[in-house]
């Protein structure tokens, strides 16, 4: 059944409403292995697929106008995989950036990287750098990587900088604020995240983006991240929009 109330507001939301679309979406894109394991196929296909939906999300995502995409390409846990799926993941990395690199520049999308990238193969990390560099004075949407990124250590991080200034008497302990801790993150600068997606029915945040999801929209679909497209990306953006956010007030 649906309540009256929700019904009309599915009748005024035909499509995604300016003022409920999110600025910010972070993305889990988990269920590659399932994917190819449902096809006979080896762990690699998933992610090459996977690779692939990245593409056309990331396309979809700049159609509806959406500000900044926040990608979990690889965990700082991730490094428990297999040596031979962790060089399948580096390498498509690589072949992204070579193929997708031009479009992203082209399209005045500026690439940033959370995490630290330099625990890839040197290589992949210099590509990694020098697309970051390129695409650094761009002025229009925000694409957002984690690499060897972990919510937990991103934190360890911000607040030993500011422990290190605590020490050295250059800051006040009493002025240690949200916003200050906020600012010590490798998400500084971006807009607050609006809506965190998972993929393929798990229900947990992973260690991704713990502070930033504080009053973040959360949105689980059993869709496998291979199958994830425009239409699913355009679903998840009409059910926040569906949302109320009361931020803690009435
Ligand atoms: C989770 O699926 C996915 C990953 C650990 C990696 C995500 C990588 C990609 C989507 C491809 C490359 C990315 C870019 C940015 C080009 P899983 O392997 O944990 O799936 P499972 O839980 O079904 O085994």
């Amino acid at each position: 059944m649906i309540f009256p109330r929700a019904r009309a507001q599915r009748k005024a939301l035909p499509s995604v409403p300016d003022h409920g679309l999110p600025r910010h979406v972070a993305i889990i894109m988990d269920g590659n292995g399932r994917w190819a394991k449902a096809r006979r196929l080896p762990r690699v296909a998933g992610h090459r697929a996977g690779a692939e939906a990245v593409r056309k999300v990331l396309r979809a995502a700049n159609k509806l106008g959406i500000e900044c995409v926040t990608l979990y390409a690889f965990s700082s846990e991730n490094w428990k995989r297999p040596e031979e799926e962790i060089s399948d993941l580096t390498g498509l990395m690589k072949q992204f950036i070579r193929s997708e690199l031009d479009e992203i520049h082209n399209g005045n999308i500026r690439l940033r990287i959370i995490g630290d990238h330099h625990a890839f193969e040197p290589e992949a990390a210099k590509m990694v750098d020098e697309a970051v560099a390129r695409t650094a004075g761009n002025t229009g949407s925000t694409l957002v990587v984690a690499l060897n990124y972990g919510s937990q250590d991103e934190l360890a991080r911000g607040i030993r900088k500011l422990a290190a200034q605590v020490a050295d008497g250059s800051l006040d302990p009493a002025a240690i604020t949200p916003d200050l801790i906020g600012a010590q993150l490798d998400t500084a600068g971006l807009p607050p995240l609006d809506l965190l997606i998972r993929t393929s029915g798990e229900q947990r945040l992973s260690n991704f983006l713990l502070w930033q999801a504080a009053y973040a929209e959360l949105y689980f679909t059993e869709t496998l991240w291979p199958d994830f497209d425009e239409a699913a990306l355009t679903e998840a953006v009409n059910c926040f929009a569906r949302r109320e956010r009361r931020y803690g007030g009435l």
